[in-house]
């Protein structure tokens, strides 16, 4: 394979000429005036995606931005070759470097059917194999024909994962309710090893309509394996014959001798492969939830979405590549301005789990801090990824994000038209009316002199115009990508997800980092305590003395049993 290898980042004449313009204007650049004087803004800025299912407008010029700091942050792209990097990807090359492993999520949605070789074999035949088993198994439930022990039809999907296994599943079904409404199905999921997690789904559900779907890539991580044999246990005590564990429990994972050793029978298991990453696993075996509660028709959709994402991202020149720009405005504000976080802002209910879904797939994926070079960075990686659905953030956070201190930057995302036109469409006429605004204020704000007019049409003195008026200023200049989406569905989401996917993928690349392995989320951490809370009368000496002294603690009140 041939080597791969850039100049460490900071080192890099890009890398440079974008510190000397954020020295030159990160004090006078100013968006309003830029607004001002360019009619031509926004066409400039905003690009549009034509896709099967209506346009989705990704509007970037309300940024911090000019033609002369745009033109440096695509020869940053092209300094660090970050489209060399995205085929490498494309062909399958191990850049996952710390695993060894290829990095293909891209191929669980290659709707072209093109040949992906690896190790000499044709993944694309693996794939689609994997894909007909979820189609004939969606088929027989969503239809009635698969009967649990009782011979009743499944009405209740559990899914029992955790993270990628997790998010991905729940944060789409959640996206696709409209979808899910038809059917007869509901969906549950499950992650936190806290039993109140399962023992609230298991209140709602029946066992013998319920099917549990076991997710976990390796199946060996704790939380799953520790809610999947709860569960199994209360089944077997409602059915009170392991043998119908067959028609109840299926696996999804890589690891089948796992899955046999659980007590699931191979022909109930979906299986997936080592160059999946649990974060970009929903496209895989691991998206049963979703073409269970959705359907395979629309699971279908949602890979054609993501592909249609992929062939954007592979095809197209940088300066109009979406994915390839959202990062490097991300990378603009973090090692130029200095933002730690980014905020996601759906203005959809149906979106309420995307900051969440991001929050894995970012910062699990770009909260790394040494590079392929095995050097240490000096510069910021991945933000912190937070957000929370408007209207309701707008009442919580939105103060911090105009009139703070930080700069944040922020993604509002939004559908032209809802699925629920309540009141002639007028509830979502308000919801777009306060994402608009809010844009809008971010950019422009509120000088002195409009608050002291605004003020004096409240007859308040001029005293207390005086007193109150630097209270109501609103600085502005806060950036902001607007991302319109025609409506959620099955289709536009898949494209969104995988637009963030490659995101991700070009800001770790422009870091050098390794965006697919995760070292840091250590499962193996709270062993060592778990065996000590087991024991509670004997002392623990072995921990900083915080520590011992918290796990003496708890060992303490269950020894004396007080609560
Ligand atoms: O948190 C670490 C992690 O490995 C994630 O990357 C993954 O999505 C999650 O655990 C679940 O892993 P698994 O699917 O193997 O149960």
């Amino acid at each position: 394979m041939p080597e791969f290898k850039r100049a460490h980042l900071t080192s890099e004449p890009a890398f440079q000429n974008l510190k000397s313009l954020h020295a030159k204007y990160a004090s006078s650049i100013n968006m309003r005036e830029l607004f001002e004087q360019d009619s031509k803004r926004f066409e400039k800025y905003s690009h549009r995606l034509e896709t099967p299912d209506g346009e989705i407008l990704f509007d970037f010029s309300k940024n911090l931005i000019n033609e002369e700091v745009l033109n440096a942050l695509i020869q940053l792209a092209k300094d660090r070759k970050v489209e060399e990097h995205r085929d490498r990807m494309f062909r399958g090359e191990k850049i996952n470097f710390t695993e060894n492993r290829s990095v293909l999520h891209i191929a669980l949605r290659n709707r072209a059917n093109r040949p992906i070789v690896l190790n000499g074999v044709n993944i694309t035949n693996e794939v689609n194999d994997v894909l007909s088993k979820i189609k004939v198994f969606c088929e027989e439930v969503r239809s009635g024909k698969w009967l649990g022990y009782t011979g009743k039809s499944i009405t209740d999907i559990v899914n029992i994962g955790i993270a990628g296994s997790d998010l991905g599943p729940l944060m789409v079904t959640e996206a696709l309710k409209p979808y899910g409404h038809n059917g007869s199905l509901k969906a549950h999921f499950v992650s936190n090893v806290d039993g109140s997690h399962l023992a609230e789904v298991l209140h709602l559900v029946n066992p013998e309509t319920t099917l549990f779907v076991i997710a976990s890539k390796t199946f060996t991580t704790q939380e799953t394996l520790m809610n999947a044999h709860s569960a199994k246990q209360w089944f077997i005590e409602h059915a009170l014959n392991p043998d119908h564990v067959a028609k109840h429990f299926v696996a999804l994972s890589t690891n089948e001798e796992k899955v046999t050793a659980f007590g699931i029978d191979k022909k109930n298991m979906f299986g997936f492969w080592d160059w999946v990453g649990g974060r970009f696993s929903l496209w895989s075996a691991i998206g049963l939830s979703i073409a269970l509660y959705i359907g395979f028709d629309n699971f279908e959709k949602l890979l054609d979405g993501a592909f249609f994402a992929d062939e954007h991202f592979k095809n197209t020149p940088l300066e109009q590549n979406i994915p390839i720009l959202m990062a490097l405005l991300g990378i603009w504000y973090s090692n130029f301005y200095g933002s730690e976080t980014h905020a996601i802002l759906p203005y959809d209910q149906y979106l309420h789990k995307f900051a969440t879904y991001l929050q894995q797939g970012d910062m699990e994926s770009n909260g790394k801090l040494i590079t392929s070079n095995n050097l240490e960075v000096d510069y910021s990686t991945g933000p912190v990824i937070w957000g929370e659905p408007g209207t309701n953030g707008q009442h919580a956070f939105y103060q911090l994000i105009h009139q703070g201190t930080r700069l944040i930057p922020c993604d509002f995302i939004a559908p032209v038209f809802t699925h629920n036109p309540l009141r002639g469409g007028l509830h979502h006429q308000v919801l777009l009316a306060n994402f608009l605004a809010q844009t809008e204020a971010l950019m422009k704000g509120k000088t002195k002199d409009e608050v002291v007019t605004e003020m004096k049409k409240s007859n308040l003195s001029a005293q207390e115009i005086e007193r109150i008026s630097p209270h109501k200023v609103f600085k502005g200049n806060r950036p902001s990508n607007s991302i319109l989406l025609p409506k959620v569905t099955p289709f536009t989401l898949g494209c969104l997800i995988a637009l963030y996917e490659h995101k991700i993928f070009v800001q770790g690349s422009i870091w050098d980092i390794n965006s697919y392995d995760q070292w840091g989320a250590d499962k193996q951490l709270a062993k060592t305590i778990e065996e000590e809370l087991k024991d509670p009368f004997k002392l623990v000496t072995g921990h900083d003395s915080s520590t011992n002294y918290l796990v003496n603690y708890i060992n303490e009140k269950h020894r004396s049993n007080q609560n």
